[in-house]
């Protein structure tokens, strides 16, 4: 399995919100993901637009889980705590716990997010891929545009299928190829990979739907919903290109090379954004 790191962008944009950068709170203070649009003409490319389609893309998730009061959700890879924060806002007798890599993020998590009266919130470090939760722990387990950074996929499933109770379920949100064009992000990546690590930290968008209905078979999920939404998510592209260079200095030709790449392949309909929700057999 590759080292588990924190992705560096995550380091940049800290920096930049220690900072106090109005622009990049707006972006990714709260979360770090994609924005929702219901039709992707709505979107009016302004900060606060993003904002509130960011918050949007939590409770899509939320529906493709089934997400109820009473619940105790996992977030994995939980950045800043946002979809917690969204968790707490939405449901009441909840518990929550956010678990990420970076002691960093958290410390920004735990600051941000404070929970409604019934509610608790937790955020604790650890490995998606090794968690330091019980068996049968939670009732649902939130994955959300983390996926890609886990170094082994079909870890993450079985340790998700370990801390849910039977009949809980896994909600993961994810870029998506094509399966022909699979092969050809791994050419990418063989060539570019190591070049836009250094911003992005390791990333895999190689699995396609085919592989995750196969992974669900093997490690004891049941497919629920598979939600291709890649139109809903559009305009977040000329928001995040706009304030990119600006926010990255000279990181900024690294961050613009992947992210053109993947708003590229993207409109060429050879990845889609898709949210994927499971039940636990
Ligand atoms: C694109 S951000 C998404 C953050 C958050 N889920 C959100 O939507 O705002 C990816 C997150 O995954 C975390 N991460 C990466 N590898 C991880 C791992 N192996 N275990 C736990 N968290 C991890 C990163 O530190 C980062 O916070």
């Amino acid at each position: 399995m590759p080292p588990v790191h924190a992705p560096p962008y995550a380091r940049v944009i800290l920096e930049h919100l220690r900072g106090g950068d109005f622009d990049l709170s707006q972006l990714f203070g709260r979360h770090i993901h994609w924005g929702w649009w219901e039709r992707a003409q709505d979107g009016d490319g302004t900060l606060p637009d993003f904002e509130a389609a960011a918050e949007r893309m939590c409770h899509r998730l939320f529906e493709a889980g089934g997400l109820r009061d009473g619940m105790s959700v996992l977030d994995a890879g939980c950045g800043f705590g946002g979809t917690t924060a969204a968790l707490d806002a939405r449901f009441q007798g909840v518990s929550l716990t956010g678990l990420n890599i970076d002691a960093r993020q958290l410390e920004r998590a735990r600051e941000q997010v404070r929970p409604s009266p019934g509610n608790t919130v937790a955020f604790v470090e650890g490995d998606a891929c090794a968690m330091p939760f019980p068996d049968a722990s939670f009732d649902a387990v939130l994955a959300v545009e983390c996926i890609f950074h886990f170094p082994d996929r079909q870890r993450f499933f079985e340790e998700a299928r370990r801390v849910l109770r039977p009949g809980g379920r896994l909600v993961v949100s994810d870029f998506v190829p094509r399966r022909a064009f699979a092969p050809v992000l791994g050419a990418q990546d063989l060539l570019f990979g190591a070049y836009q690590r250094r911003i992005s930290g390791f990333v895999d968008i190689r699995y396609p739907l085919e592989r995750y209905r196969a992974l669900a078979q093997r490690t004891g999920f049941t497919p629920l919903a598979e939600r291709d939404i890649t139109a809903n998510t559009l305009p977040t592209y000329t928001v995040v290109r706009r304030l990119m260079p600006r926010k990255f200095g000279t990181q900024a030709a690294l961050s613009m090379t992947g992210l053109l790449t993947l708003e590229l392949v993207t409109r060429l309909d050879l990845l889609r954004y898709m949210i994927l929700s499971f039940s636990r057999c």
